[in-house]
């Protein structure tokens, strides 16, 4: 599947995107829970190539510059699946919502486009757009065992809230959508066991 950064999709535009019609975002982590922005509508969606990790740091949400927390990104992975949220952003609203994201995601994310399906309807396809932290970004911290990762989101706290917050509503968020990810439901026990 062929992935390509924002400035060439659809047009070339290196900020914002050039489109007038409506347009869907994929999101994979608080995007799923805490949206924050007007939506048309919403549908659960997967993406391939691509796996949900733990990995990036957050100075400025769930962490301070000087103890970041731990949030999602997306690692590349040609075996990989990631299942989501797709909102629909009226055309009128992009540029409103992208600054509102493009803010909120600052800390290493970039814009992409990608392919996405829909869970609930066969066969449809859609381009999306999709924040990611690359593994070159200068927040990203890359793995850890299960219990260092577990420990620093349990001990970590920022302006957006507590870390284990961010963890735990992502986790049943995804067991609401009945979307299973080993990866993040055995950090969730991990944290969870901490505080038992
Ligand atoms: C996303 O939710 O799609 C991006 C990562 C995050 O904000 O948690």
């Amino acid at each position: 599947m062929s992935v390509e950064t924002l400035s060439t999709f659809p047009q070339a535009c290196n900020n914002l995107p050039a489109t007038k019609e409506d347009t869907w975002v994929f999101g994979y982590g608080s995007l799923i829970w805490r949206p924050s922005f007007k939506y048309i509508e919403k549908r659960p969606a997967r993406i391939q190539g691509w796996t949900r990790r733990f990995w990036q740091g957050s100075h400025d949400h769930r962490g301070l510059p000087t103890a970041p927390g731990r949030v999602v990104t997306l690692i590349e992975d040609p075996s990989g699946l990631c299942d989501g949220m797709a909102y629909l952003l009226a055309a009128e609203t992009l540029n409103d919502v992208f600054e509102h994201l493009d803010y909120r995601e600052k800390n290493g994310y970039e814009r992409f486009a990608i392919q996405l399906q829909f869970l609930e309807i066969e066969h449809k396809a859609e381009r999306a757009v999709m924040y990611v932290a690359p593994i070159d970004n200068h927040a990203y911290l890359g793995p850890a065992s299960l219990e260092k990762m577990a420990a620093q989101i349990q001990g970590s706290s920022g302006p957006s809230g507590s870390n284990k917050d961010y963890l735990t509503e992502l986790a049943s968020a995804l067991r609401d959508m009945k979307i299973h990810d080993q990866h993040v439901f055995e950090l969730e026990d991990a944290v969870l066991s901490l505080s038992r």
